[in-house]
Parts: structure tokens; sequence; C-alpha cells
């Protein structure tokens, strides 16, 4: 096969799609130094990024990245998303792919940006999918799409290959940077071509599998792993918490052989990535297989009702009383709520008759009402019955210890308080894993430093 590796220079890339990812890639490539089209349907975005700004925070270095590389004039947008690709010998497709409440895999957005990719292809152009895909998608649904659309054969007129996108909203640059970019194409010119590309664009690594299935897969595993892996920790947490022990410290022991790699327990499993991604490999199966993802994701998703079991225990019944819930968002120092256990948590308080408020200091008050849960601010609040950290934002450091110490339920969610720093005497502190604490006793720390939800 010939040489094909290029400058990043040689490339014009379209990013499909500027979200929290999709931007961050597209400075990733302009700063590298290909030129960069983003397209997008939201013409805010678009027209942010055509001056220069960043219209998603949240992101280490993002705004001066985007900043430069438009002084530069490497980076524009579009919301013609044909007209962007059609200027371009690369597209990296970075939209959404969902599931409905059903768990049904709802393909709309992905099919149509894929019909407008199609509407501009020239021959020539590669094709890489980063949006995290059932297995067969790329080489199936998405290229009769792009085929029919532009009239070009797949692997003779144009390249076609998946990568899946490993990073974590927060520290994209630097997971760029760390992990090995997994490739597979649906031929081997589309591999090899997907290959150079990621070498021009990345320092990490580049990993390349026999095919998009197989990369396809990579991903599923990865994050099918994980909530295979919490929900055990789940598992023990309920199993030690019911015989009066700490399951942190018996984990954090377990953890350090170096075979044994249990993650965190907690009040669930939230945001668009580890709840729904075993699904793509579930709805795929046949009844008799992928049992233990199935059942991981059922157990997890209970895990709201086993908190509202531990605050009803200190409460009694929860008729009429005053929950707050701290955190909408499904990880702190996110503002993303798609499937944030803030909201099974809700649901679960709301059916036992209890009045749901919430807090989060990334939405406003109309964001959180939304939910159906009634807003109430910690610092300028009397006092409620039970208190649930479900994530711990930063600024909830400076939580007034008062307002804490007047509920007679704390649940720290995922473990990030130290009670005994609460000054807490009638205050029952409870954590998933934990037997409850009575006052400000010191219990065992968190498991890893940072939390995995
Ligand atoms: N967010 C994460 O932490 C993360 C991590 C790894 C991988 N991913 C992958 O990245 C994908 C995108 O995630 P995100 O967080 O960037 O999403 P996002 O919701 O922040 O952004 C999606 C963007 O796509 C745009 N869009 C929607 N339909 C479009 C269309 N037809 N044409 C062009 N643009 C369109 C939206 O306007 C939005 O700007 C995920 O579905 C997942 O596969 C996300």
């Amino acid at each position: 096969m010939k040489d094909l590796s290029r400058s990043a220079a040689d490339y014009h890339v379209a990013v499909v799609g500027l979200g929290k990812i999709g931007l961050s890639l597209a400075a990733q490539y302009a700063s590298h130094g290909a030129k960069v089209t983003g397209c997008d349907i939201n013409p805010a975005v678009v027209d942010a990024i055509n001056r220069g700004e960043t219209p998603v925070g949240g992101e280490d270095q993002l705004e001066e990245v985007v900043r430069k590389a438009h002084a530069q004039g490497r980076l524009c947008a579009t919301t013609d998303t044909a007209k962007g690709v059609s200027r371009g010998n690369v597209v990296v497709v970075i939209v959404p792919l969902m599931v409905s409440e059903s768990h049904e895999i709802d393909f709309r957005i992905i099919d149509s940006a894929t019909a407008a990719v199609a509407e501009g292809l020239q021959p020539g152009t590669l094709v890489i999918y980063e949006t995290t895909l059932p297995v067969g998608t790329t080489g199936g649904r998405l290229r009769a799409i792009l085929e029919e659309g532009s009239g070009l054969k797949a692997g003779k007129d144009f390249f076609l290959a998946f990568s899946p996108e490993r990073v974590r909203t927060g520290r994209i640059f630097s997971d760029l940077a760390k992990y090995p970019k997994v490739v597979g194409g649906v031929d081997p010119q589309s591999t090899c071509r997907a290959e150079a590309f990621y070498r021009a664009m990345v320092s990490a690594d580049v990993m390349v599998l026999s095919s998009a299935e197989a990369a396809e897969l990579c991903k599923l595993i990865e994050t099918t792993y994980r909530d295979v892996n919490i929900a055990l920790a789940n598992e023990f947490a309920v199993y030690a918490q019911t015989r009066g022990l700490n399951v942190y410290e018996a984990i954090a022991a377990a953890n350090s052989q170096q075979q044994s790699h249990v993650h965190e327990p907690g009040v669930g499993v939230g945001g668009h990535c580890i709840p729904v991604y075993p699904y793509f490999l579930i709805n795929d199966g046949q009844p008799d297989e992928l049992w233990l993802p199935r059942w991981s994701r059922e157990l997890n998703d209970t895990m709201a009702c086993h908190a509202a079991d531990m605050v009803e225990e200190v409460l009694g019944m929860l008729e009429c009383k005053d929950v707050l819930i701290l955190g909408l968002s499904y990880r702190a120092g996110v503002k993303e709520s798609a499937y944030s256990s803030a909201l099974r948590l809700l649901d679960e308080f709301y059916r036992r008759g209890a009045r749901v408020f919430m807090h989060d200091p990334l939405f406003t008050k109309e964001e959180v009402e939304k939910t159906g849960a009634i807003w109430l601010d910690p610092w300028q609040a009397d006092g409620v019955d039970a208190v649930v950290v479900q994530a711990y934002h930063e600024e909830y450091r400076s939580l007034p210890k008062e307002f804490l110490q007047k509920a007679k339920a704390l649940l720290d969610g995922r473990g990030d308080l130290d009670p005994s720093e609460l000054g807490l005497t009638d205050t029952t502190y409870l954590r998933v894993g934990v037997p409850p604490v009575e006052g400000g006793e010191r219990v065992a720390a968190q498991i890893h430093s940072g939390a995995l939800f």
C-alpha cells in the first residue's frame, strides 16, 4: 500500500457537530495546522465560533485555542453541512446518538447529519464517525445513507472509518494526548487513511484494529465494563451496609492487589455515556446473551430506590417531608443533565410523597424547575428534612454548615463529604455502602481520587 502519510497542513477537515466534544476536536485539528470548517445546525453556536468565541464552557484551554485558530484563519463554522463537507478532504462526525425512555436507539440526529454529509461528499474524501455507535452501524446503516445520497461508493470513491472518542469532558485535550486513538475502517484503504489522519492530528499512539466493527465494539466494551463494575460495587455496598460494614474500606483494601479494580458505589450512574451505551449492545443481543450488562443496567437504576430507602429509614414515612437534591448535573463540574441520577432520585422521592427541592449552581432556577422539582438555594433557605448530595460541585465546598446541621438525614451520594468536619449532632450521615453514622464521626475515605460516574 502506498505511503499515505501527510502533514496536518494538507488536511481540510469538516467537523460535523460542534458540541462539548466536537468543538474541542475542531480546535485540536486547527491547532495542529489543519484548516477546519465546523458544521452545526445551531446558528448560535456557528455565529459564536465565527466571532472567535467558545459557546461551550468548562474545557481547559479551549477558549484560547479557538480564539487563536479563528484569528489565524484556520477555524470557521457553518450551518450548511453539505457546503462545509464539500470543502474538506476529511469529515469527522461527532453528533449525539441517544436512547429513548424505553431504551430504543434514536438514529434521527445521526441519520440527518449523515444525509447532509452525503449531499456535499466529494470523491477521495475520508469520512470518520467518532460518535459512539452500535456494532455494524458505520459499515451498514451510515454507509448506505452516504452512498445513496452521494452516488459514490465507499472504499472506491470515498473512504469510511470509525474511531471512538475516548475523552471525557473537562479534560479533552489531555485525554487526546493520552489514550491511543483506536481506528478501524470498512476496508484496508480506509483504515490506512484514517490512521494517517490521526497520526498527523494527535500525539497519542494510533491503535489500528481490523475493522470498523471491532473499533465500534471497543468503545462499547470500555463503557459497559464501567457500568458492570459499578453495579458490582453497588452490590458489595448494599451487602456491606446491611451487615454494618464500610464497603469503602474493604474495596480500597481489595484494590491494593493489582488485579482488583472495583469502582465506587453511589446513588446511580448518569450522563449520556455509561448508562446509554450498554443498550447499544443489549438491544443487539439475543435474549440469552449479554445478561450481565442487562442486569447491571437495571441494578444501577435501582440505586435511587435504595437511596430513598436509606433516607426513609431515618425520617420514617417520606410523605410531606422536604428533601433537597444538590446537583442536577450527572457529575460534578459539568453542566449536563442527560440521564442524571438526580432525575431518578426526584421520581423516587416524589413517588413516596416527599416535597422535592433541587439546586445546582450550573443551572438556572428555570432549568432546574423544568425537571418538576422546586428550586431551593441552600445559601438562602432555612432548612429541610433531608439533603441528598447527588453531584458535589466545587461551589458546594462552601455550603453553610448550619443548613446541613438542620437536616435529619444527609445522604452523601458519592462519598464526597467528611462528616467529621460538618459539626453534625442531630443529623444522621448516610453514604451508600456505609452503616448510618450518627453525628460527626469520620468515615473511611473515597476509593479513588476522582469520581467515576
Ligand atoms: N460528552 C462526552 O463526555 C463524550 C465523551 C466521549 C464521547 N462522546 C461522543 O460525542 C458525541 C457528542 O457528544 P457531545 O457531548 O459533544 O454532544 P453535545 O450535545 O454537546 O453536542 C452535539 C452538537 O451536535 C449538534 N448537532 C445536532 N444535530 C446535528 C446535525 N444534524 N448536524 C450538525 N450538527 C448537529 C448540536 O447542535 C450540538 O452542538 C456523543 O454522542 C458521544 O458519542 C461524548
